[in-house]
């Protein structure tokens, strides 16, 4: 059977993108001891909604929701974890654009990578305040992936400039084609805030993730492996239902030829860093932007 679009991300290595000592910090900043009921929206495997229910008032209610049927079914060992903090667990099977729960049922509403995937996140931010109880809050987990491209490593560090503009450039197109495809938009972390703002959220905050992934030989902390085994099984951002082809022809047909001279030029550059790191000389101290958004519906 083909991989689902949800395989490709849920490796070991989402359990490392957190810092413990920053989610504790959040969690006080942002009083998840005065909440009980959280829906985490496009759940997953609930990884994120794993991480906030121990902060979670007791006793506590978990929904999480997303629209593959896959993740939607109820697993045992998700509901094992969640009863172990003390909490009741729901899976349903849903869109984020168009919730099936009444108006005002959560204390808190998240999400973790999911507006990268929504075609509209407005809709979606909109949709997720309807289901917020009045003064509660809605805590968004986005990127802006696009920087992944210019986060230097040994072997990139000595690239010309041609080059790295290159890098940029390919992975601009894809964005720009995946969302003009409705997949989503990679980088849309940076543009969440705003969005909260027109959505009429109050009190929005951002905050950045201090979580880094630093690789150097020889690899063998438990993250590092974890991240290894992530690279060697493909892209980490990117759904299989559409390749770069698929994204760069949404783009524009005139952008063919790049697509067609840079996998020429560059289509071995994954070879050359599986060497680097069997050699042992791959390095970088693998920064992120991974944005903490939070806003707060206003009291009626
Ligand atoms: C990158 S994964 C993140 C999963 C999880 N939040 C985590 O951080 O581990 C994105 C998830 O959003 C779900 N998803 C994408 N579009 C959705 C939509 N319109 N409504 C509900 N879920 C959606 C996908 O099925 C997938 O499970």
């Amino acid at each position: 059977m083909a991989q689902g679009h949800s395989e490709n991300y849920f490796g070991e290595y989402r359990n490392f993108w957190w810092n413990k000592g920053f989610l504790n910090l959040m969690a006080k900043r942002l009083n998840l001891a005065q909440h009980h009921s959280l829906l985490d929206v496009g759940c997953g495997q609930c990884h994120w909604s794993k991480l906030l229910v121990p902060y979670l008032a007791k006793p506590a209610y978990v929904t999480g929701i997303d629209n593959d049927t896959k993740w939607a079914a109820e697993d045992p060992e998700i509901r094992a974890y969640f009863h172990y903090h003390q909490a009741a667990f729901e899976a349903v099977e849903g869109n984020a654009q168009a919730l099936p729960f009444a108006d005002n049922s959560f204390d808190m509403v998240t999400c973790q990578t999911l507006l990268i995937h929504v075609p509209n996140p407005k809709r979606a931010i909109a949709e997720m305040k309807r289901v917020l109880k009045p003064g509660g809050t809605l805590l968004c987990a986005e990127p802006n992936n696009l920087v992944q491209t210019l986060i230097k490593n040994s072997l990139s560090a000595t690239d010309d400039i041609e080059e790295v503009l290159d890098h940029v450039k390919y992975a601009l197109i894809c964005e720009r084609g995946k969302k003009r495809l409705g997949q989503g938009d990679n980088s849309v972390g940076d543009l969440v805030p705003g969005m909260m703002a027109e959505a009429g959220l109050q009190d929005i905050e951002v905050r950045l993730s201090d979580k880094a992934i630093p690789m150097y030989p020889p690899y063998n902390t438990q993250e590092q492996q974890a991240a290894l085994k992530q690279w060697s099984s493909g892209s980490a951002w990117q759904g299989t239902q559409y390749s770069d082809y698929d994204f760069f022809r949404a783009f524009g047909e005139e952008y063919l030829q790049f697509y067609e001279d840079y996998r020429a030029h560059y289509g071995s550059s994954g070879n050359r860093m599986q060497e680097a790191i069997e050699d042992k000389e791959y390095h970088s101290a693998g920064g992120a932007i991974m944005y903490l958004i939070s806003g707060v519906k206003q009291s009626e």
